[in-house]
């Protein structure tokens, strides 16, 4: 069985003040899910120990060096961080990050002993051409590092057009692409290890969908951004993963 996972992503938002709303989400992280919050970096620190699970945003694929402004994995774990998100689409636009790069961090998380919450989504353009299946299988093969497990990896399908717009696919639209990511991973790593990697969907999640999309086959839970900010909003979104089947 997969335990469900609700992942927040403060991105670059919050500074210590916003701790204090990690209080709430530890009373509701008692539930059978997992409660994960990447904050920003310099947060991490002082996240850790209140009863949440705490990642990383993202890490350099070498584990020290000459890179200004940089992080590595084995600072994050250092730090007390579990998990990173890679690839996230805001990465690579923002920062050019193609699957090579995001692969090479895979690695370098993994060596760290981190679990990679590994990002995936198509365009907007890519979807209206009917290339989605395309991408995100193109993505899944370049940007995942052979040997994954169920422990070490975990996969967000967050459509580029869904995120931070309010615009969300429709659940036939979810479910045809997790269950495509779902067979694509049983494909590689064998059904054992393509069976019990999480799925979370990410892109405008909020408490008032949240239900119908953790009823969608093969969601595990939710990359959630500006509603996982506020324990008032990410707290409701917890508790319907904690009721979903
Ligand atoms: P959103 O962001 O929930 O604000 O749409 C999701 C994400 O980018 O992970």
């Amino acid at each position: 069985m997969r335990r469900k996972l609700a992942a927040g992503n403060w991105k670059m938002n919050g500074t210590k003040a916003a701790l204090a709303e990690l209080d709430a989400m530890a009373e509701a992280a008692k539930g059978d899910a997992e409660v994960l919050i990447c904050p920003p970096a310099t947060l991490v620190d002082a996240a850790c120990g209140k009863g949440v699970l705490i990642g990383g945003q993202d890490c350099h694929a070498e584990a020290s060096g000459a890179h200004t402004g940089d992080i590595s994995a084995a600072m994050l774990k250092d730090a007390g961080a579990t998990h990173v998100i890679l690839g996230h689409s805001e990465r690579r636009m923002d920062h050019d990050e193609h699957d090579e790069h995001v692969r090479a961090k895979c690695k370098a998380a993994w060596d760290a002993g981190l679990v990679v919450v590994l990002c995936c989504g198509e365009s907007l353009a890519q979807r209206e051409a009917q290339n989605t299946l395309d991408i995100i299988g193109g993505q899944l093969a370049g940007s995942i590092p052979d040997g994954a497990t169920g422990h070490s990896l975990v996969v967000a399908y967050e459509p580029i057009w869904a995120i931070g717009t309010g615009k969300v696919p429709t659940m036939d639209q979810i479910g045809e692409v997790h269950d495509f990511i779902r067979s694509r991973l049983e494909k590689r790593f064998g059904e054992g290890v393509g069976r019990s990697v999480r799925l979370l969907y990410g892109g405008s999640v909020k408490p008032s969908n949240a239900a119908e999309i953790f009823a969608v086959s093969n969601v595990d839970g939710a990359l959630v951004g500006g509603a996982s900010l506020k324990a008032a909003d990410f707290v409701p979104i917890i508790d319907a993963l904690n009721a979903s089947a």
